[in-house]
């Protein structure tokens, strides 16, 4: 079952079309990737599934009870406070009562691999740290959907390796997720499903199933198809 469809998403920001007509789904507990290189879309499509962009066409289709946790491109947050304080905030932007939040704050540091580092200031965090602190940040309240984007850029190899491990932890607890990369090899790591996105449109679909021994590159360049299937009954 569905969890999310886009159908036929358009994006213009003054005369770049930065979607160009994008239908996919999500289905319940899968870990979808988009892979596109630099200026696809990936970020502007998570934004308009987000409701952050308004749309210049299509349509997104969820539940509007969905719980969406969002680790964005370059998280930013206040650096004079401590990695469990900007916990403490996005919970109360969540309305979490407090123990919920503490009980949460807690688990989601310890598994981001920040428990001892809960009491630093953010301004002292290393790239690695903030982006596992936008992890933890982004599963707070417990979403049914789960949305990375570019959860390992800027991280060294050691950093990408404990970050697709975060994300694998989640994938075995069944979570839905949606993560963008332009690393063919992160997204390969990690994906049941993967999207492929050039100039705004649907360049590509791969299933970790039908792979069969050879690489997402490989099959990148046999595939060319469409996913826009449900998306003309709704
Ligand atoms: N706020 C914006 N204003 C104008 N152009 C934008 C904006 N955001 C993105 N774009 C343009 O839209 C295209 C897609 O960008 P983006 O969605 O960020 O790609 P990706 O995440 O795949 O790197 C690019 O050409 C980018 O320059
Ligand atoms: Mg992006």
């Amino acid at each position: 079952m569905k969890i999310l469809e886009c159908c036929e998403l358009v994006k213009m920001y003054g005369k770049t079309k930065a979607v160009d007509g994008l239908s996919f789904g999500v289905e319940r507990g899968e870990v979808l990737g988009l892979l596109g290189p630099n200026g696809a879309g990936k970020t502007t499509t998570i934004k308009m599934i987000l409701g952050l962009a308004a749309l210049s066409g299509g349509k997104v289709i969820i539940d509007r009870n969905t719980k969406i946790g969002y680790s964005p491109e370059t998280p930013y947050f206040h650096p004079f406070l401590t990695g469990y304080e900007v916990m403490r905030f996005h919970s109360k932007l969540q309305k979490l009562d407090r123990r919920t939040a503490d009980q949460q704050t807690g688990k989601l540091l310890e598994l981001a691999g920040l428990a001892g580092a809960a009491g630093k200031k953010v301004r002292n965090y290393s790239k690695g740290m903030l982006q596992r602190l936008a992890f933890a940040q982004a599963l707070l309240g417990d979403p049914e959907l789960i949305i990375l984007d570019e959860p390992t850029s800027g991280l060294d190899a050691v950093g990408r390796i404990e970050m697709l491990g975060l994300v694998g932890k989640l994938k075995r607890k069944g979570k839905t997720i949606i993560i963008n990369s332009h690393i063919l090899s992160d997204i390969e790591k990690v994906a049941d499903r993967t999207i492929i996105i050039t100039n705004g449109r649907l360049a590509g679909m791969a299933d970790k199933n039908d792979l069969a021994g050879s690489s997402l590159e490989e099959l990148f360049v046999k595939t060319v198809g469409g996913d826009a299937h449900a998306c003309a009954d709704t």
